[in-house]
């Protein structure tokens, strides 16, 4: 009984509010199980355009701003903040199961803005602008004066470390011959002789050690059904006074990514990085954006907000009557962070 008031309560505080907004988008807080539907569609869209350094995950949905809906379908921006993960854009881990880059790590961030479609309850989207930063660069020196601080990807240093460090791998006991792909990420630990610890990914190349010993033959890297990588963490010692350095490494080898994958429907060709765009040294950027700022839907996010506010503004004095809170409420925004 209590059920069905409630329910007719509901019905009518639905009709009522249909009344006064005609064809309004339902309102989507920033932590509801839909917009993590949406955000988790984002954050896909971002990995598959994103072919070097690592993998990102969702930390936080910033805001949700609900554009003129069009043709049927309810038309959104979102904007997402990511964090780097440690899995390197060539794993076949899934995104849930990588973890972020701890803090003290100096994580990466990113920002990004998504306007995504609702078609059919299911989001897509539609175009999408990320940049990403390395976080606590400056301050890390001053809260952790030992702590391992990242350095340029081509310092010599790191350069070096990577180098030693694919050679010893070279020297364990897999048959194929492994060329370096990319360096991802070097950090130097400054006291009684350096220690590097980098992180780098190879390829294996159509050479086996023993072709490649014999220097014969070009290799070169596989390629489709036959690509296969090793992403590997290593650190290297050199103490004052001994001549080998001291090379500890973990690798991983990842085949090539099942073609279920690359069936997948890939979204549309992201626009390639203007000639301005520079590159940080540091880390692996996060950088695309094809959201088009002639659209007259892609304008600001600040605009569409403050066109939100005034539409409702004048639907309040034409009434005569304050709009029913529940209904016009702005999204119940920024979400949790998921992370830090
Ligand atoms: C809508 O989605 C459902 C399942 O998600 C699917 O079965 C159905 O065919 C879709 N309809 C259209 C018109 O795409
Ligand atoms: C590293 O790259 C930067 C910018 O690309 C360049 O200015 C610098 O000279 C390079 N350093 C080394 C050691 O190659
Ligand atoms: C060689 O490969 C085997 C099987 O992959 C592994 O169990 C073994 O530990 C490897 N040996 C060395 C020296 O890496
Ligand atoms: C690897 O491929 C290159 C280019 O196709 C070829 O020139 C080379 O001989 C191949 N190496 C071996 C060991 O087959």
């Amino acid at each position: 009984m209590r059920l069905l008031l409630a329910t007719l309560l509901l019905a009518q505080l639905v009709l009522c509010s249909a009344h006064v907004v005609p064809s309004i988008t339902p309102v989507l807080n920033c932590d509801d199980e839909e917009a993590h539907q949406a955000a988790a569609e984002a954050v896909r869209y971002t990995n598959a355009h994103h072919h070097h350094g690592y993998k990102f995950a969702l930390n936080q949905v910033e805001k949700i701003i609900p554009l003129p809906s069009h043709g049927g379908d309810e038309i959104y921006l979102f904007e997402l903040d990511l964090l780097e993960t440690v899995c390197p854009h060539v794993s076949s881990t899934p995104i849930d199961q990588c973890p972020v880059r701890a803090k003290l790590e100096q994580a990466v961030e990113a920002d990004c803005d998504y306007k995504m479609r609702k078609h059919n309850n299911t989001y897509e989207v539609l175009q999408a602008k990320c940049k990403s930063e390395l976080k606590s660069a400056e301050k890390l020196p001053w809260l952790c004066p030992k702590c391992p601080h990242v350095a340029p990807l081509n310092d010599t240093r790191v350069v070096h470390a990577v180098d030693v460090a694919l050679q010893k791998f070279n020297s364990g006991n897999n048959t194929n011959f492994y060329s370096l792909h990319e360096i991802g990420r070097g950090r130097i630990q400054q006291g009684e002789g350096n220690t590097v610890l980098v992180e780098f990914i190879a390829a294996a190349t159509n050479c086996t050690k023993d072709d490649a010993a014999a220097g014969l033959n070009e290799c070169v890297k596989e390629g489709g059904p036959k690509a296969s990588y090793a992403a590997c963490s290593a650190s290297v010692v050199k103490l004052p006074g001994v001549i080998d350095e001291d090379v500890v490494e973990k690798c991983t080898i990842y085949e090539a990514q099942p073609q279920k994958d690359a069936q997948a429907p890939l979204p549309g060709p992201v626009a390639p990085v203007p000639p301005h765009f520079i590159p940080s040294r540091f880390h692996h950027n996060l950088y695309f954006n094809n959201l088009s700022p002639h659209s007259s839907e892609s304008n600001s996010a600040e605009h569409h907000l403050l066109a939100a506010h005034a539409q409702r503004a004048v639907k309040r004095s034409l009434t005569g009557q304050p709009v029913h809170a529940n209904a016009r409420r702005p999204p119940l925004c920024p979400g949790r962070k998921i992370h830090f």
